[in-house]
């Protein structure tokens, strides 16, 4: 008795050790997988007597590095500063530097560890804030804590290089089924930030609400923004507000794409202004969940003024290349009225100097030049969209909708394209999806997070965790390198991650969940 209780504890330790402190550098569980690692010999020890150096006099890098060091302030309480540093190495320090490496790209980084420092180098500042995000995966889990912990806090000796497969990584926030503060969609940001996701894309009107402030058109906000799901209040962003997303999302290497749904999902504006509206008579709100019942008078001058002010007013606000015009599941608008929308709409768009970016059912119309296909729900579609030379946004309905349930006893969500288990949501390859369309027809994965039945942060977090770091990973490292059961390991080590970061995520029966004390 005593021996197998002895036996069990001493495993047990093992584990819990091997857990906090992996004896090399390739045995740490980093999400994404990077594309090599190779371990050597030591251990780096971060202490109170570390400092973060940049070695320029650049302050977006010295944002940088303030940023790595208000990531590990709180659980080291070190106190960490950023320092410029004059040239030589000094032991104990982190080192931020740019430096050409062409193979890095814009967004890649070479990370070198060893017994004496830490250096991270990249091209460009985009790929230090990446190699910040391995940084804090290779610390133990508590690193993430909001208040003082116990250390040690060592990082393994090694190199890893890395960059991603697309340049587009995505996830998508419904803010009109279902409005979410400000705050809500900055924490969403810095939960994708931290698995090296670059793109939010924010759904800002359907017919259930209007959700950004268009000076030109105020009842849009005044009358449209005051309804939701469910028939509560709604809300909506001023553009001082959304201008601070924006910037909160820049630092963080995010870039926000803002979709305005037209012509069909348009109930809000067609509520708040009649002459949209074919018969000139405003709609009545609507807090149902149905959908493809309104549409915007295609045949109207004033709907073109309209969509020409909207963004117009989004492009002066948005410094990202993409403008967002949904155009799905537009059912009560004749496809004769479709086609000569969308082709006209394009033209607004680009008037602003933007680059469209809309649902697969644009590819009906002629895309132009640098227009962008989201693929949803119709291969077909896609495939059309390709065909005009268009490159591709894949968001496969039954594989990458965050709003999809896990299974059958999932309370939150949908399940019209079916149950995404974690599995599921991780086992598809953009690449191979649909036949015809190959790497070279991509612009990257988006998994967007449709709000008809989520109505707050806790519950957005359920549906993004476990999913989202699959779906990072597939955006960003190669697919000959991935499979379920060699990740399904790595996702349970993030578990105690997700615990000290006060994630509500979903214990999927499917993932080893590893926790460390
Ligand atoms: C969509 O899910 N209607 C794009």
């Amino acid at each position: 008795m005593l021996r197998s209780i002895l036996m069990f504890s001493l495993i047990t330790l093992q584990t819990m050790a091997m857990a906090l402190s992996p004896a090399v550098l390739s045995d740490v569980s980093l999400i994404p997988k990077p594309v090599s690692v190779i371990p050597a010999n030591g251990t780096f020890k971060l202490t109170d007597k570390s400092a973060i150096f940049v070695t320029v006099e650049s302050p977006e890098v010295k944002m940088i590095g303030k940023y790595l060091a208000d990531k590990l302030n709180p659980a080291t309480g070190f106190g960490l500063e950023v320092k410029t540093a004059t040239g030589d190495h000094y032991a104990g320090n982190i080192y931020l530097f740019l430096s050409a490496d062409a193979q890095l790209g814009n967004e890649g980084y070479q990370l070198t560890i060893n017994a004496e420092v830490v250096t991270l180098t990249a091209n460009k500042p985009a790929g230090l804030f990446n190699g910040i995000q391995t940084i804090r995966q290779l610390f133990p889990s508590n690193i993430e804590m909001a208040s003082k912990q116990q250390g040690p806090w060592e990082l393994q000796a090694g190199t890893i290089r890395d960059y991603p497969e697309y340049a587009f990584r995505g996830v998508m926030l419904d803010v009109a089924r279902h409005f979410f503060q400000v705050e809500d969609v900055k924490r969403s940001i810095d939960l994708m930030a931290a698995y090296k996701m670059n793109v939010m894309h924010l759904h800002l009107s359907d017919d259930q609400g209007w959700r950004i402030e268009i000076k030109k058109w105020p009842k849009l906000t005044a009358i449209g923004g005051s309804s939701q799901v469910g028939g509560e209040k709604g809300g909506f962003y001023t553009q001082e507000q959304y201008a601070d997303i924006v910037k909160y999302a820049a630092e963080r290497y995010i870039t926000i794409i803002p979709e305005i749904d037209m012509p069909g999902h348009t109930n809000a504006a067609l509520a708040s202004y009649p002459e949209l509206n074919c018969n000139g008579k405003a709609t009545k709100l609507y807090s149902g969940t149905k959908v493809g019942f309104s549409t915007l008078c295609t045949k109207k001058e004033i709907t073109y003024q309209f969509v020409a002010d909207v963004f117009g007013e989004l492009a002066t606000l948005t410094p990202g290349p993409y403008l967002h015009i949904g155009g799905d599941e537009s059912h009560v608008t004749k496809l004769a009225d479709y086609i000569p929308f969308v082709n006209r709409v394009q033209d607004i768009v680009a008037a602003t100097g933007k680059q469209v970016i809309g649902w697969d059912e644009i590819a009906l119309s002629t895309l132009k030049p640098n227009t962008f296909v989201q693929f949803w729900a119709k291969a077909e579609n896609a495939s059309k969209g390709v065909k005009q030379g268009a490159k591709v946004i894949m968001s496969p309905a039954a594989n990458a909708y965050l709003d999809m349930q896990y299974d059958a006893t999932t309370t939150l969500g949908l399940h019209w394209a079916g149950y995404i288990e974690v599995d599921k949501g991780y086992n598809w390859d953009p690449a191979t999806f649909v036949p015809g369309i190959g790497k070279e027809n991509i612009l990257g994965i988006e998994a967007p997070l449709w709000s008809e039945t989520i109505t707050n942060m806790k519950e957005i977090e359920y549906m993004f965790f476990p999913r989202l770091p699959g779906y990072a990973e597939i955006g960003w490292s190669a697919p000959a390198g991935r499979s379920w059961d060699e990740y399904k390991v790595r996702l349970g080590s993030q578990g105690g991650r997700f615990k000290a970061l006060d994630i509500n995520y979903y214990p999927s029966k499917l993932v080893p969940w590893a926790v460390e004390k």
